[in-house]
């Protein structure tokens, strides 16, 4: 079987925003405590933050970190989180049904940014709390000294402001499940106002709306017309989440899922551009996906704890999806549909980083370790940074439940103008046939393949454990050539890679 791609270097998407490699830590689970924060672990720094945790995370060059959560901020006091450890309050998550003795706040995980060469992207509850909270934590973090909250601020040990440029205006409050979950009416004139609030404190803040918690919604998107009516003048960009689940166990089905994802995308973009017109205006609302991941693994296990039949656990197993081979896949697909949406796609967000449905694990006391996911999310940080190409496809395709014809090839182009690369990232969804695929380079001279990984196995459900860490792992690939302009390799069935070409 043929895929026949075509790449020009004047045919272009659009920059691709770096910050679309963003990642995702809640206080849930182990992402923070027995993940990045273990003050008893052999690794552990001064700060009491896990050195092997922070070298796996630095690999990654990861711009921003969203932080505290998800749906623990919507019940979340920040306070509670900042000034002598010692007087901090254990609370009770009602997120999670755990509890969370604050030993990281603001100040902690901007230590731990620093270390791992991240930036904060904050979340703030507009769940349980409101406008005057909101500001006040803003003012806190970014306020100047000789203000009241930048006062305490430099009491606890920090007089410069911590200078965070984006800001999430509560999390998910389209779900019912949400603390404090509101109407796009209600939810939409809250955000405003305090978006109007924070950008009387700074105009210069980046500000993400809530969108819908997934494509499923009953309310979307709707919820993005509405909530954009209230806001569209306030805010940069509406936030949208997705997981992907194989629970029929249809890796045909599983791998189409990107196209669901791709509407999703082009609806909300549609949504934008309608409440745009409506209000005449000349400035751009772009979208952060800001959580996104495959989730499905560790419902079951987790039902226990979340149906309050465990007490309230601090830091238990929660939410510890194992990934396997297949997952891979999903991710290389996903990553390249947030390349090929980035014109308007600006931000997203691994959900998550650490323990939590994350790319690495730990064991508390033990090892840290890549899961299978971290290669595709590692490969396109690395090299996925550049203009998206807008290749044209031609390759064979099936029909699944979310999309008919979906080619069995996921391709995207990158081209770093100034590294002179091209990368492609594809995924060859076809079960048992290879993909011979060959790529017209137009308008790159001199082409050569400096780079080849390949990602197969011969058990989709094959996973990564402290004791067998590399089981699932790239390999150079070997078979890339450029012969006539072109760029032809073998994709073997069910397989990962990324070709890297140096251009004129
Ligand atoms: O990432 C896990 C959870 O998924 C987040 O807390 C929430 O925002 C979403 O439902």
């Amino acid at each position: 079987m043929k895929a026949a791609v075509t790449a020009h270097r004047d045919y272009t998407i659009a920059k691709i925003d770096d910050r679309v490699y963003s990642a995702f830590l809640e206080h849930l689970g182990r992402a923070i405590y027995t993940g990045i924060y273990e003050p008893d672990h052999p690794s552990a720094d001064k700060n009491g933050m896990r050195a092997d945790v922070a070298d796996l995370v630095r690999d990654l060059n990861i711009p921003y970190v969203r932080y505290p959560g998800g749906n623990f901020v919507s019940a979340y006091n920040w306070e509670d989180g900042v000034g002598p450890r010692e007087e901090r309050p254990v609370r009770l998550d009602l997120a999670w049904h755990t509890s969370d003795s604050n030993a990281v706040g603001v100040h902690e995980f901007s230590d731990w940014c620093d270390t791992v060469n991240t930036k904060m992207m904050l979340a703030i509850n507009l769940g349980s709390r409101g406008l005057d909270e909101a500001r006040n934590f803003v003012e806190y973090v970014n306020g100047p000294v000789g203000s009241y909250w930048g006062d305490l601020r430099k009491k606890n040990g920090r007089a410069e402001p911590f200078d965070v440029r984006l800001w999430c205006l509560g999390n998910e409050m389209d779900g019912p499940w949400q603390v404090g979950h509101k109407t796009a009416d209600e939810y939409g004139r809250l955000a405003n106002e305090t978006a109007k609030a924070l950008r009387a404190f700074d105009k210069s803040l980046e500000l993400v709306v809530c969108g819908s918690s997934n494509s499923d919604m009953k309310t979307y998107p709707e919820w993005e017309r509405i909530v954009l009516e209230h806001t569209y003048d306030s805010v940069d960009h509406i936030s949208l989440h997705m997981y992907f689940a194989n629970r029929a166990k249809n890796t045909a089905n599983y791998l189409a899922l990107n196209h669901k994802l791709d509407t999703y995308i082009s609806t909300v973009e549609s949504t934008i551009n309608l409440v745009k017109a409506n209000k005449r205006s000349k400035r751009d609302v772009f979208i952060s996906f800001d959580e996104w991941n495959v989730w499905y693994h560790s419902n079951a296990q987790d039902r226990a704890i979340l149906d309050g039949n465990a007490g309230w656990p601090h830091a238990p197993r929660l939410l510890e999806d194992i990934y396997n081979f297949e997952d891979v896949l999903q991710v290389g697909c996903i990553l390249n549909t947030f390349i090929r949406k980035s014109n308007v796609v600006k931000i997203a967000c691994i959900a998550q980083l650490v323990n939590v449905i994350a790319p690495i694990m730990t064991d508390p006391a033990g090892a840290a370790w890549r899961q299978t996911i971290y290669y595709p999310y590692y490969f396109a940080s690395i090299y996925g940074r550049g203009t998206a190409l807008q290749l044209a496809v031609n390759c064979p395709g099936y029909d699944a439940d979310v999309a008919d014809n979906v080619p069995f090839v996921d391709v995207s182009g990158v081209h770093d103008a100034e590294g002179g690369t091209v990368t492609f990232f594809a995924v060859n969804r076809h079960q048992t046939e290879a993909l011979d695929m060959e790529v017209s380079l137009q308008g790159f001279a001199a082409p050569s393949v400096i780079d080849h990984q390949v990602m197969t196995h011969s058990m989709l459900e094959a996973v990564n454990t402290a004791a067998d860490q590399n089981n699932v792992a790239p390999k150079k690939g070997t078979g890339a050539k450029i012969e006539d302009g072109a760029v032809k390799v073998k994709l073997p069935p069910l397989s990962y890679q990324m070709i890297r070409v140096k251009v004129g």
